[in-house]
């Protein structure tokens, strides 16, 4: 007989990494119930594609949070749900530590209640700040640059704390660049506005915009551009049902890094997305951006022995091919890139 797996509530999990973590908990065989505000969550995937229970709300409802804490039985929570702009947070710090720490704490305070008591949360490599060295592992300083990443530390931290005064577990994943999208081009990156570098290459590529920016081309890097860590969005989501298993087989509290472990330069990525989409690709050469370090790569030595995550989608040609699947599928065109396999 097959063992009846528990009920996880995946906050945020209608957007982009959340609603890959539904799908990865659902072939593990974990029921779902997802609750989004959908200020940024797309309501027809998790209709169409995850078909699982959406609870439309805030994390900061505590009513809600404890109506649905009563009505369901839940093991854990994924908590994905927060605001995710960076140059957003810096000219409206307040919007960002209203939502994604006062917002967690509520949450946090209704699970104690309601005796809920392990989480995996996404944290961020933002949280290290200016690398002292590389590649980044989770002993690393933590000082973030900018409220964003002040952010996901203050959660870390709060954290911390409810373990100690509350018992509550949990497992903190500090994410290096997610990228790619689930390979049958279901599920991507949708964003809204988008800011991150692969999906900005193929809408260029798909000529829905103009061109590229590349910001600095004179980094002490092979090709002067800065070189970054993309982890494929299947092996983040399926680091995190090893995560919420490592947690519910009565883990302590830690913090992984989840990150590729090679990094690839601006370059590299575009003339990548080239080969992969056949496509021209504009590209216009802009001045450094403040606060940008030339190379941002982490180890995840430690997720891969605590853990045993074995990321399959290292490449950056496959991260870029599922990515490709995605993007042509959500603006109704056929799909070009081969589907392929590790
Ligand atoms: N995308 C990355 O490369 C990256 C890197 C590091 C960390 N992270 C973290 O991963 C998490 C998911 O990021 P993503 O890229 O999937 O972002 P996303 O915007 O696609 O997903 C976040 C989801 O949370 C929902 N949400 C936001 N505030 C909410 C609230 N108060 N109540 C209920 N729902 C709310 C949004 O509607 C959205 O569906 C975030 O916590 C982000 O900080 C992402």
């Amino acid at each position: 007989m097959s063992e009846l797996k528990p009920t996880i509530l995946v906050t945020g999990g209608a957007g982009y990494i959340g609603s890959h973590a539904v799908q990865a908990l659902q072939k593990a065989g974990y029921s779902v119930i997802i609750l989004d505000n959908l200020v940024y969550g797309h309501r027809d995937l998790v209709e169409k594609v995850l078909q699982v229970e959406l609870i439309q709300g805030d994390i900061s409802d505590r009513a809600l949070l404890d109506d649905l804490f009563k009505r369901y039985s839940i093991a854990a929570v994924m908590h994905f749900a927060a605001y995710i702009f960076v140059g957003e947070s810096v000219t409206n710090p307040a919007m960002y530590y209203r939502n994604n720490v006062v917002g967690t704490l509520t949450l946090l305070e209704a699970m104690v209640a309601a005796n809920v008591k392990k989480i995996v949360f996404s944290s961020t490599c933002a949280t290290y700040g200016v690398p002292q060295f590389m590649p980044l592992t989770e002993d690393h300083p933590q000082n973030p640059i900018n409220p964003y990443g002040h952010t996901k530390l203050m959660v870390e931290k709060i954290l911390a704390d409810f373990d100690h005064a509350y018992g509550l577990k949990s497992v903190c994943f500090r994410y290096f660049n997610a990228a790619g999208a689930d390979p049958s081009g279901q599920l991507g990156e949708d964003h809204q506005p988008e800011t991150h570098l692969i999906p900005l290459i193929l809408l260029a590529a798909l000529g829905q915009r103009e061109s590229i920016s590349v910001f600095g081309t004179d980094y002490p890097t092979p090709d002067g551009t800065c070189i970054r860590d993309y982890i494929h969005v299947v092996d983040l989501a399926d680091a995190h049902v090893l995560g919420l298993e490592y947690l519910l087989e009565g883990g302590e509290s830690n913090a992984f890094n989840l990150g590729n472990g090679n990094g690839f330069s601006v370059k590299e990525v575009i003339e990548t997305a080239r080969v992969v989409t056949g496509k021209p690709i504009k590209v216009v050469e802009c001045e450094r951006r403040a606060g940008d370090p030339p190379v941002l790569v982490g180890s995840s030595a430690k997720a891969k022995t605590v853990l045993g995550w074995k990321p399959q989608y290292y490449e950056l040609k496959n991260i870029i091919a599922h990515a490709w699947n995605w993007h042509q599928h959500r603006h109704g065109e056929k799909l070009t890139a081969k589907l392929l396999t590790p």
